[in-house]
């Protein structure tokens, strides 16, 4: 069988893809690009916006709409929005055969393999919340990865931990992906050595709240303190971190570990005390500029990475303003800015009106993003001149646009900058030390060191 699957939404469904791919081509199924020859078409789904739902209804109505012409694909929907709208998927869309919630990944073989045998639609779900206990083996799936599949490479995703608990009222995340739990400390060191032998040099660590990691006795400052004595490994980063109960010995091992990279992801969400509060974010904006206080001065040279939601329920032009604010004080390197998406079942959807009118949203949105440009567009000048060692991803994915340039390859620095410059391609997955010559707001442009 030639399986297609199609993923969307954040790094840990990127994960899960890498891990399914391992499981279904261990189990004869072929992995192919092309969606018209598949066989099997799955979509690793998200459920965090409206939007990011609605791309996924539009291709499950082409895919059922095609199946409906007499071709006997098997389709089935995956990850979040499977467990946020089970059965009512099938409903539908007739033509769906599989539904699986994030933590029914495992079995997938076997639910393509009922619905071969004309088993009909399986919808296979998570437990709800509750019921699931905070000791689950939370480790059986991520053991069935390939080492040697790599999303790019030399560069492994690992799961430390799944869910989440903190339920911020915009948040569809802890209702499909379930509480908060930690992988063994000694069960995440035993899969990173084996991606160390399989060539991996980088590792990012995933969870939701990736702070909140503590699993006997053991927290993320300890559990990378043990990864950075591990040979052959070179870089270590972690996303994504909650600005509440911020350890700091976590600075401590960005500061004196050498493998842990200079990079913090700490969504603020807002810079208004008003719309905190609303949100049921745990921290203050005074003690979010503390705690980026604190990281700039224990971890010389980070480059600080944040989340914005414009458009919540009650947001003023002067909430809005405050987000503008903090965005110049932090002096993030780039934050994701989205407009906020009413997601049912979370305690904003049901309890606020979405207030603020799509037009204002959207201006919002684009204010604040120019306002970053401006930042990020310094912070980037600011490296002119300097030589970073960068992992090298691969070809720029801008190549073929500029054609007297045939080899250009793209590559991060420690701090996560992009930095585009000519090499050869088998620089991929190597380390190559580049001189910056240029930025844009994006970009930075550079040119190799012999
Ligand atoms: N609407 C808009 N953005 C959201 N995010 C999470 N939930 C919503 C929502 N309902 C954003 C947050 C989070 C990122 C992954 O997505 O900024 O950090
Ligand atoms: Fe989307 Fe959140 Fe699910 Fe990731 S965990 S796929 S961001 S809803």
């Amino acid at each position: 069988m030639k399986v297609h699957l199609k993923t969307m939404g954040c790094q840990m469904n990127v994960l899960d893809s890498e891990i399914l791919r391992s499981l279904l081509a261990s189990s004869g199924m072929e992995m192919t690009d092309d969606a018209h020859a598949a066989d099997v078409l799955l979509y690793n789904t998200c459920s965090v916006r409206e939007q990011a739902e609605n791309k996924v209804h539009s291709h499950l109505g082409r895919a059922c709409g095609k199946k409906a012409d007499g071709r006997g694909v098997i389709i089935g929907v995956l990850g979040c929005m499977a467990q946020r709208l089970g059965p009512e998927l099938v409903k539908r869309h007739r033509g769906v055969d599989i539904v699986a919630g994030p933590g029914q990944l495992g079995r997938l073989v076997e639910l393509i393999q009922l619905v071969a045998d004309g088993g009909g639609p399986q919808i296979a779900m998570d437990p709800p919340r509750p019921e699931i206990k905070t000791d689950d083996k939370i480790e059986f799936f991520d053991h069935k990865r390939d080492p040697n599949r790599c999303h790019l490479p030399g560069q492994a995703y690992v799961r430390i931990m799944r869910g989440c608990d903190k339920f911020c009222a915009y948040c569809i995340v802890p209702y499909v992906r379930g509480p908060e739990r930690s992988r063994p400390a000694d069960d995440i060191i035993e899969e990173v050595r084996r991606l160390v032998d399989a060539g991996v040099t980088q590792v990012t660590l995933l969870g939701q709240t990736v702070n909140s990691y503590r699993s006997g006795g053991v927290g993320l400052a300890d559990l990378m303190e043990r990864l950075d004595g591990l040979a052959g490994l070179k870089r270590i980063r972690f996303v994504t971190s909650y600005p509440g109960d911020f350890d700091h010995a976590i600075f401590q091992a960005m500061r004196s570990l050498p493998k842990v990279c200079e990079y913090l992801h700490i969504p603020a969400q807002s810079g208004s005390d008003n719309m905190l509060r609303a949100m049921g974010r745990r921290y203050s904006r005074g003690e979010y500029d503390d705690l980026i206080a604190v990281a700039r001065q224990t971890v010389p040279g980070i480059a600080i990475v944040g989340d914005f939601i414009v458009g919540f329920p009650g947001e003023a032009e002067e909430d809005h303003a405050a987000s503008a604010d903090l965005i110049r004080q932090s002096g993030y390197k780039n934050s994701f800015i989205f407009k906020y998406s009413p997601r049912p079942g979370t305690t904003g959807a049901k309890r606020l009106a979405d207030d603020i009118p799509e037009d204002v949203k959207r201006r919002r949105n684009r204010e604040l993003l120019a306002v970053q440009q401006e930042v990020s567009l310094a912070d980037n000048r600011a490296m002119i001149g300097q030589t970073a060692e960068i992992l090298v991803e691969g070809p720029s994915p801008r190549a073929d646009k500029q054609p007297n340039s045939q080899n250009q390859l793209v590559g991060r620095t420690r701090t996560d900058h992009i930095v585009v410059f000519d090499g050869a391609e088998n620089l991929a997955g190597q380390y190559a030390d580049v001189k910056i010559t240029n930025a844009t707001a994006l970009t930075l442009f550079g040119e190799l060191n012999e």
